[in-house]
């Protein structure tokens, strides 16, 4: 009895986890390259990217806008004056839809 409720528990603990890997694409790889800019920001003074996290679908990320043709790509980052503090990753250079950037007012430094 033990031994069928242990495998139940697991079942579901199993079904959960597949239900959250689904969510979100494996090969969403814009997410891995918003992660990355993230990565390059030293202040962040407001909090203005503690959306940026994996509890929250990238798509829904503060200043983020996805396509509506193609799911999960990214065609729009505006993060107009939010006093961030760091440098700007090259990764953005992979979001190769992104039509619109909004970094202005902002403390950015180097290339
Ligand atoms: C993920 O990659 C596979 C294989 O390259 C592709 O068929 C599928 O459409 C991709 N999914 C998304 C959401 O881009
Ligand atoms: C992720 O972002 C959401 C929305 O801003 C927030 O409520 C949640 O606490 C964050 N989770 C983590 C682990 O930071
Ligand atoms: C950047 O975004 C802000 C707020 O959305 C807007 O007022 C401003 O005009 C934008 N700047 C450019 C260059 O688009
Ligand atoms: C962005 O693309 C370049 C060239 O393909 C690659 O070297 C780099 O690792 C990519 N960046 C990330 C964060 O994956």
């Amino acid at each position: 009895m033990a031994t069928l409720l242990a495998f139940l528990l697991l079942l579901l603990s199993y079904g959960v986890g597949s239900i959250r890997c689904y969510t979100v694409p494996v090969n969403s790889t814009d997410m891995l390259f918003l992660f990355d800019f993230k990565k390059h920001i030293s202040r962040d003074p407001r909090g203005a990217l503690s959306s940026w996290n994996e509890s929250v679908p990238f798509c829904r990320w503060n200043g983020v806008t996805c396509s509506r043709k193609h799911p999960w790509r990214v065609v729009s980052l505006n993060l107009f004056e939010l006093s961030l503090s760091g440098t700007i990753s090259s990764s953005l250079g992979n979001l190769t839809l992104l039509k619109e950037l909004n970094l202005s007012l902002n403390s950015f430094s180097g290339k």
